[in-house]
């Protein structure tokens, strides 16, 4: 077994035995291999360092109570980092490719996976970069596709203990940018403001829509949910949020499951009294209690600040009981791996 304080994990980068490495080049991907070097070997050219030309993923794998392992809707996330790669012009990776990627990762490495009941799992990061000897700003001749993997808990410090976020000043993305897509770029340009917020002791910054700044579209790197007082679960519809798999299978849990009327639509500033509880949810946020929002003069508070709400309580438990298999999925949404030892 290996040494890890399963209960105590953060969000942190800890290395594990293997990844998976392949590159393309003249039109192909070569077939990948697993690896034990976690030193990626670029040119000093290579347009992802100069140019950002690179996108990536996250997921998740989830240990069950019998010991097999699930993955959470492994093939929207393969479809995802395609989008990303045709708005960056770079290769698309096959779907059975990045889907078998992850496959081996997780089984290579089934050890980090956190037993069941740690409140653990194991996060994968998928990365996709413009290598090769280049200069000019020009798409990459040559790419690597890599997967790596770790055990993580909670993203947020207080996990499902509610927190505060500040609005930012600064915009995450322009109206027609690459604000929903997952590149490199846009979390570079993030860093000032989250580093910002955190200074003044809050989780993280919430970013407003780049044309009017009145309608909140993201909660750092995770999205936005409220549930107003008439039980209805909005999340912001927006050009340049980021697609979220978690936002897009809470909406369909709200509805089938919650029986709640559940939308994507605006979320305006001067509107937040209209919700009793609100959240951020991503693949590592998983649902985030929103204690309060700072903006401008205003604190406002939605639900409580030590409190979660009792709606975003019964959504973390389907999710997460789906995740690890104690509760029926969605047809489509599990995939269920089990290791010969
Ligand atoms: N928004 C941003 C900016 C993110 O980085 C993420 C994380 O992936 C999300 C939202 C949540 O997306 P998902 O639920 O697919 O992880
Ligand atoms: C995720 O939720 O997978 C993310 O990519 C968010 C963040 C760690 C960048």
């Amino acid at each position: 077994m290996v040494d890890i304080n399963w209960e105590e994990l953060g969000f942190s980068y800890i290395k594990t035995p293997l990844r998976y490495l392949s590159y393309w080049k003249d039109g192909e991907w070569d077939e990948g291999v697993l690896t034990e070097d976690n030193q990626l070997h670029i040119s000093e050219g290579s347009p992802a360092i100069h140019y950002g030309q690179q996108c990536f993923e996250g997921l998740k794998a989830y240990r069950c109570k019998d010991g097999s392992i699930n993955l959470f809707r492994v093939d929207q996330n393969a479809k995802r980092i395609n989008t990303s790669a045709r708005r960056l012009m770079m290769p698309e990776i096959p779907e059975e490719k990045f889907i078998e990627a992850v496959k081996q990762v997780v089984l290579a490495n089934h050890e980090y996976v956190p037993p069941y009941g740690s409140g653990g799992t194991l996060y994968l990061r998928p990365l996709l970069i413009g290598v090769g000897d280049s200069i000019g700003v020009s798409p990459a001749k040559e790419y690597i596709f890599t997967c790596f993997c770790m055990p993580v808990g909670p993203y947020f410090k207080g996990g499902m203990k509610p927190t505060n976020f500040i609005v930012s000043d600064y915009d995450r993305a322009a109206p027609v940018g690459t604000g929903a897509v997952k590149v490199g770029g846009n979390y570079a340009s993030s860093l000032l403001p989250g580093s910002e917020a955190k200074e003044r002791s809050y989780s993280d910054c919430i970013y407003l829509d780049p044309q009017t700044h009145t309608k909140i579209e993201e909660v750092g790197s995770a999205n936005f949910f409220g549930i107003t007082k008439d039980m209805k679960f909005i999340t912001p519809i927006s050009p340049s949020i980021l697609p979220s798999i978690t936002k897009y299978s809470l909406l369909y849990l709200a509805k089938e499951r919650l029986g709640l009327e559940a939308i994507e639509g605006d979320v305006k500033l001067s509107e937040l009294d209209q919700f009793s509880e609100a959240g951020a949810c991503g693949t590592a946020a998983v649902i985030s209690p929103i204690g309060g929002i700072q903006f401008d003069d205003t604190f406002h508070v939605f639900y409580s600040e030590e409190e979660v709400g009792p709606i975003t309580q019964k959504l973390y438990a389907e999710l997460t009981g789906i995740q690890f298999g104690d509760v029926e999925a969605p047809e489509g949404w599990i995939t269920n791996l089990s290791i010969n030892k």
